[in-house]
């Protein structure tokens, strides 16, 4: 917990291989930044299946479920970690509406995407699940934060 601001939360955020192909990545950590969250981690992955089947286990009974693994293993994702106060909350409203053509005017998804099946970017629901898909998708050396590193368990 970072002394600071007992509020300070993290969250895992990717932008997804349509929004790394639509050279979409500065765009997104640009709005994160700009909010006053801190990038503590960052990286570009492709992501296997199994990685994804983890990452998403809980929507694995959904009809969409192949086709969500075969477009995020479709090319690399990139991978990041934020802080700060309501991170989770605010980043998910900051993303918007899982359909784009839904997610309001001035949200990333309402701003930069059309199709379900592209929304461009991923936020954890909540600081539990962020807390595991930072451990799934990072190693203790790339996140440049003592006091997660610590929270995860890393250290
Ligand atoms: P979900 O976790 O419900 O949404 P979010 O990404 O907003 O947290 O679903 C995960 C992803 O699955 C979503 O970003 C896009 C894909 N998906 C579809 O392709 N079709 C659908 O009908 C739904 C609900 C999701």
């Amino acid at each position: 917990r970072n002394m600071a601001d007992p509020r300070a939360e993290p969250t895992f955020l990717a932008v997804k291989p349509d929004g790394v192909q639509r050279g979409l990545v500065g765009e997104i950590i640009s709005r994160f930044r700009k909010l006053g969250y801190q990038l503590v981690a960052g990286k570009f992955v492709w992501p296997s299946k199994d990685l994804l089947h983890d990452h998403y286990a809980e929507l694995s009974s959904k009809p969409f479920f192949p086709g969500l693994i075969e477009y995020m293993s479709s090319g690399p994702v990139f991978a990041m970690v934020w802080e700060g106060t309501d991170v989770v909350s605010v980043g998910r409203k900051t993303i918007g509406a899982t359909n784009p053509r839904k997610s309001p005017i001035g949200t990333i998804r309402g701003d930069l995407a059309i199709d379900v099946g592209r929304n461009i970017c991923y936020g954890s629901e909540s600081v539990g699940t962020a807390e595991r898909e930072i451990a799934l998708w990072f190693t203790t050396d790339e996140v440049a934060s003592y006091d997660l590193a610590r929270r995860i368990g890393f250290i």
